[in-house]
């Protein structure tokens, strides 16, 4: 066997030159990692200026059309001697309704701007899911009836109180049912269920429909602000795509998950899943005890 022994000069040499590769080794990493963080920045600028020219494109048009309809009909009112009443009515119903329009969209905006700016504020309280749904429900019926679906509603008899914000889960549910509604076609059936689920210690509302359905892909796209699967050239369904990510939004602040299963022509289920939470008070009786300090209590 051969064996090599270095000089001092030789190993001095032999180490000064390791250094001089472990320094350039780490300053070509400091480099590159460098390098990646400015593209990591260049491109979520690019995402959110892209993001935000979308945002304004929607805006003004979904703007434009009510503002369009507001300035049409009420030049007619001003500009054409009107002696039918019953015109004039039918017109300022098209004003009101453009109007009514308008504010709900930019509540919409507003809504969905608050919570991208983390600034949406829940005014949790311990409420009746059941009564919730019931009232919600019966907002809906004349939409229902209108369209010639038919409502089933199951409600769970164990359900608990669940500290949430009533008039934000409200919202949540008028905007799940509403899309029912909207994407069932007549003959249709919508179902409400609640169900205590012991296990994950949550509470569930169910709203299922039989109808359009949407493909994995679309329920992604679905979920995104402003997107829109259905008639989006004839504009048959009314809306701005907003309705669902405000809701999955408001679901997740009260520490809850909104799930989506929809299959293509055969209709789609929505389940809203939150956590019961005891609104900060000590533990009582009874499923209403669960709560775990955990989501709605503490608000947004
Ligand atoms: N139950 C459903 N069945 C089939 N498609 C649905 C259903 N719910 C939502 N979608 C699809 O997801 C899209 C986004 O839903 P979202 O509620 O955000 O918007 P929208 O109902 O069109 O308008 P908005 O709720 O703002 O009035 C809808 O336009 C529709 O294409
Ligand atoms: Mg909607």
């Amino acid at each position: 066997m051969r064996t090599f022994s270095l000089s001092r000069d030789q190993a001095r040499h032999k180490s000064s030159l390791l250094s001089e590769y472990t320094e350039n080794l780490g300053m070509a990493m400091m480099r590159r990692k460098s390098m990646l963080a400015l593209k990591a920045a260049r491109l979520e600028a690019e995402m959110s200026l892209k993001a935000r020219t979308e945002f304004v494109a929607s805006m003004s048009h979904e703007l434009r059309t009510p503002l369009n309809a507001i300035i049409g009909f009420s030049d007619m009112l001003r500009n054409r001697p009107m002696n039918d009443p019953q015109q004039v009515q039918e017109y300022a119903g098209y004003i009101n309704d453009a109007a009514r329009h308008l504010l709900e969209l930019i509540n919409q905006v507003l809504d969905i701007s608050k919570v991208h700016a983390g600034r949406m504020e829940l005014s949790p309280a311990l409420l009746q899911i059941n009564d919730m749904v019931n009232h919600a429900v019966q907002l809906m019926q004349p939409r229902v009836a209108e369209k010639g679906l038919t409502l089933h509603c199951r409600l769970a008899d164990d359900m608990p109180e669940i500290c949430a914000d009533e008039t934000r889960l409200r919202q949540v549910l008028l905007n799940l049912l509403s899309n029912a509604v909207k994407f069932t076609p007549e003959g249709g059936e919508i179902s409400v269920l609640t169900e205590w689920r012991e296990q994950q210690r949550m509470a569930c509302i169910e709203v299922r429909d039989t109808g359009t359905g949407m493909t994995p892909q679309e329920v992604a796209r679905a979920r995104e602000p402003f997107e829109q699967i259905h008639d989006q050239l004839n504009k048959k369904h009314e809306g701005t795509g907003l309705g669902l990510p405000i809701s999955i939004a408001l679901v997740e602040l009260h520490g809850g998950n909104l799930e989506i299963e929809s299959a293509k022509g055969r209709g789609t289920t929505v389940r809203v899943l939150l956590p019961v939470g005891n609104c900060g008070k000590s533990p009582a009786n009874g499923p209403t005890a669960a709560g775990d300090g955990h989501g709605a209590d503490g608000g947004a």
